[in-house]
């Protein structure tokens, strides 16, 4: 299928990057958000991550102009995927809000489009079965933050044809991203892996083994991890990885059982970067603030 036109619904953390890598890519680009402050902090963000690119030399200035005049919004979700391709939703990890959005999706978008999902954990058929196209429906697991980061888990249902995989794979390949092809399982390759390597780090830090800081520096230093498993908790956020680990843990066993410790200051409210404290504090100016273009690790923890 010749993709022209991507819809993304959802334009926090993760829409507003796809949205980026859709226009990068040279797709009309629809973003849609369920706020309308976030839809426009969306289209700023994106507007500055252009820029930065440009001024990091990863950008042509002709591509930047070009992609930005890619971009439109709309208000409400029928508009945004009328005319769309492919839709790509990345709103929050709730299954129920999932399920209602693909239902939508089904109803009112036209002949042939592509139903794709961001979640990071949960099996597609759960909201994907609901729909009359079960084989144009896909995962797409895109990585924050998404104009620096090159990897898309593809994730394909038992439904999923042959030719939706391919469109997705020249999509992924057109905004420069690379794919791995994932068969539906909870949790895919990445965050099936990471939610173990996280858990460990917390079990191992409630057990004293060491400090947060030197298991971090062990894993960059020891095992060539671009970041700390402390410092990325801090970056995802404790909440989203706690509930990851619940969803594993339900639907993979025993293995997946959040650490207590982890448990605890979700509870405390210690959720990472976002609320200024997660394992490591944040002065409160640098809280807020998320680049789309290489962070540095740890920088601001202390
Ligand atoms: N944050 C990450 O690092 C990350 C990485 C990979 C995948 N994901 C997945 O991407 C998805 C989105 O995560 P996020 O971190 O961007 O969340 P987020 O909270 O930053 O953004 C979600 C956005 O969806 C909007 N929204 C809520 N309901 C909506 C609706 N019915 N219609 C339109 N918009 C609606 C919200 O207003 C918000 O702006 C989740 O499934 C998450 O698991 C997140």
């Amino acid at each position: 299928m010749n993709v022209k036109t991507i819809a993304v619904i959802g334009a926090g953390t993760m829409g507003r990057g796809i949205a980026y890598a859709a226009a990068f890519g040279g797709y009309a680009t629809v973003l849609e958000d369920i706020s309308r402050p976030r839809l426009e902090q969306a289209v700023s963000w994106i507007r500055k991550a252009f820029e930065e690119g440009v001024a990091r030399g990863k950008v042509e200035t002709a591509v930047s102009d070009k992609a930005l005049a890619l971009i439109s919004t709309a208000s409400n979700v029928e508009d945004a995927i009328r005319e769309a391709d492919l839709i790509i939703e990345a709103v929050p990890e709730e299954l129920e809000m999932k399920l209602e959005l693909f239902t939508i999706f089904d109803k009112f978008a036209k002949t042939g489009a592509i139903f794709a999902s961001n979640t990071s954990s949960l099996s597609i058929t759960d909201f994907t079965d609901v729909t009359v196209s079960r084989d144009r429906c896909v995962g797409m697991h895109f990585f924050n933050p998404v104009p620096k980061m090159k990897l898309i888990e593809l994730v394909r249902t038992p439904h999923t044809s042959d030719e939706t995989v391919a469109t997705c794979q020249e999509v992924a390949r057109r905004m420069g991203k690379e794919v791995v092809l994932v068969n539906e399982a909870p949790g895919f390759i990445t965050t099936r892996i990471n939610a173990l390597i996280g858990n460990e780090a917390f079990h191992m830090l409630e057990a004293g083994i060491a400090s947060a800081r030197d298991i971090d520096k062990a894993l960059k230093l020891g095992l060539n991890h671009p970041m700390g498993p402390f410092e990325l908790v801090d970056l995802v956020g404790l909440d989203v990885r706690l509930n990851i680990l619940d969803y594993l843990h339900r639907t993979l066993g025993e293995k997946y059982r959040p650490n207590s410790l982890l448990r605890r200051y979700v509870q405390e409210g210690r959720l990472g970067r976002k609320t200024g404290r997660g394992v490591y504090n944040y002065p409160e100016e640098n809280a807020a603030e998320e680049k789309a273009w290489p962070y540095e690790a740890g920088k601001n923890a202390r």
